[in-house]
């Protein structure tokens, strides 16, 4: 696999340091010092967004002719990493706005659509959600229910999507409905959703374990009319450009949980060097150090696969599979990350005087959303047999 595949380059470029320090910077003034209250009071940070976007970062691999940054996937993932590190329900608005959303307008819109919705998505104007996942179709997202059928020039929408993040702050959704299920997943289509719609409401959806910050909703398809012009790819494409999206989002959440696992570390090593028992830093304790240990190694693992899918994106190569590794691994170790950083902080790690408590409630929907950590090993077994695993 990896033989095809031209040489990946270890280094980042000045362009890519500057971004870091650049998003670092603003994460530590604006992201880090809110999260806290955010999280509490469950409240979407709107203005969060007004100020990420005149600094390029909710267009960040969006071409410069449609309102982005023009930048390559391995600093769209440097910037992912970094919010993560400050707050994943922000992280995750971003995610749905970038990966799921305006990538996947730039793949598949057409020069219309793509001209009227990428520039406002990448100013903040507009919010994005996508409608994929149903009561009965999580993992088997080829399982739609939700129906679209022609009448005249208008398509006619009935059905509803859960567990939709951006759900309900949204402007803009991108909806999958089967057209004909006979067909099964190939008669499936995409379609974008403006918020006001006739027949089209969204409800919000509360008590998550955590990313309790970000938006979460129901979205309710009434006799729902929308024209041809809404229509996003072809008739029967819709399977694809949500798989299409979703080889994006997954890169977007791996690169979140990298920025969790980074955090929880930086956490343990001032706090180990601080904190003293039985006369000395609890540093000095080997138990401590091999946990810090482990944190550390699986942080350059998640990070170097998130960097290897990343490379493969930049050259225009297949990635599926290798963003399914960086996603699964990255999520995992986040979620281990801080339950060992709580496990080193004690009680302090318990408690929500420290960041550790939230990011372990915010880690684990990463091994769950956009794809649960079962089907990402199921992507990944059935790509190296060359057995389908799903049916
Ligand atoms: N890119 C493009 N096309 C793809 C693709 C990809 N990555 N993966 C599959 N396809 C195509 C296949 O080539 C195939 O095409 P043909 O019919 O033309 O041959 C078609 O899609 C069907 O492929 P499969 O037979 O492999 O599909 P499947 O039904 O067996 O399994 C699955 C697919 C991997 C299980 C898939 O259903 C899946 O990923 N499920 C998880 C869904 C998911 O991640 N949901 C998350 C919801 S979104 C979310 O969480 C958003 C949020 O708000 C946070």
């Amino acid at each position: 696999m990896q033989q095809k595949n031209p040489p990946m380059n270890f280094d980042l470029s000045p362009e890519q340091e500057m971004i870091r320090n650049t998003v670092r910077d603003f994460v530590d003034k604006e992201v880090i010092p809110a999260a806290r209250e955010n999280d509490l009071k469950e409240r979407f940070p709107k203005e969060l967004l007004q100020k990420m976007a005149p600094l390029g970062f909710l267009g960040g691999p969006i071409p410069v002719e449609y309102g982005g940054a023009g930048l390559d996937y391995i600093s769209h993932a440097i910037i992912t990493e970094e919010i993560g590190r400050g707050c994943s329900s922000l992280r995750t608005t971003l995610s749905v706005q970038i990966s799921l959303v305006e990538l996947t307008i730039l793949k598949w819109g057409t020069e219309e659509q793509k001209k009227k919705y990428l520039p406002k998505l990448c100013k903040g104007e507009m919010l994005g959600c996508f409608g994929l996942t149903e009561p009965d179709a999580g993992s088997d997202a080829g399982n739609q229910s939700t129906t679209a059928v022609l009448k005249g020039s208008e398509w006619l929408i009935n059905g509803a999507k859960i567990w939709i993040s951006n759900g309900t702050v949204a402007d803009i959704a991108i909806v999958f409905a089967q057209t004909d299920k006979s067909k099964k997943h190939k008669g499936i289509a995409a379609f974008l959703i403006e918020k006001g719609t006739k027949g089209f409401t969204a409800n919000k959806i509360t008590g998550k374990l955590g990313l309790r910050s970000s938006d979460t909703g129901e979205l309710v398809f009434e006799q729902c009319r929308v024209t041809k012009e809404n229509l996003l790819g072809e008739v029967g494409d819709g399977f694809k450009i949500a798989m299409y999206a979703l080889d994006n989002g997954r890169y977007s959440v791996a690169a979140g949980s990298v920025g969790i696992i980074q955090g929880c570390l930086d956490a343990c090593v001032k706090y180990a060097k601080q904190r003293q028992q039985f006369g000395k830093p609890i540093g000095g304790f080997q138990l401590i150090q091999e946990k810090i240990a482990k944190m550390a190694v699986d942080l350059d693992a998640a990070r170097l696969l998130v960097y290897r899918a990343g490379h493969l994106k930049n050259k225009g190569i297949k990635n599926t599979t290798e963003t399914s590794m960086a996603k699964l691994y990255a999520s995992e170790a986040a979620v281990n990350a801080a339950s060992e950083a709580i496990q080193i902080h004690g009680a302090y790690g318990y408690s929500n005087e420290y960041p550790l408590e939230r990011y372990y409630r915010d880690a684990k929907v990463a091994t769950i959303y956009e794809g649960t950590s079962e089907i990402q090993k199921l992507i990944i077994g059935s790509s190296l047999l060359g057995i389908k695993a799903f049916v």
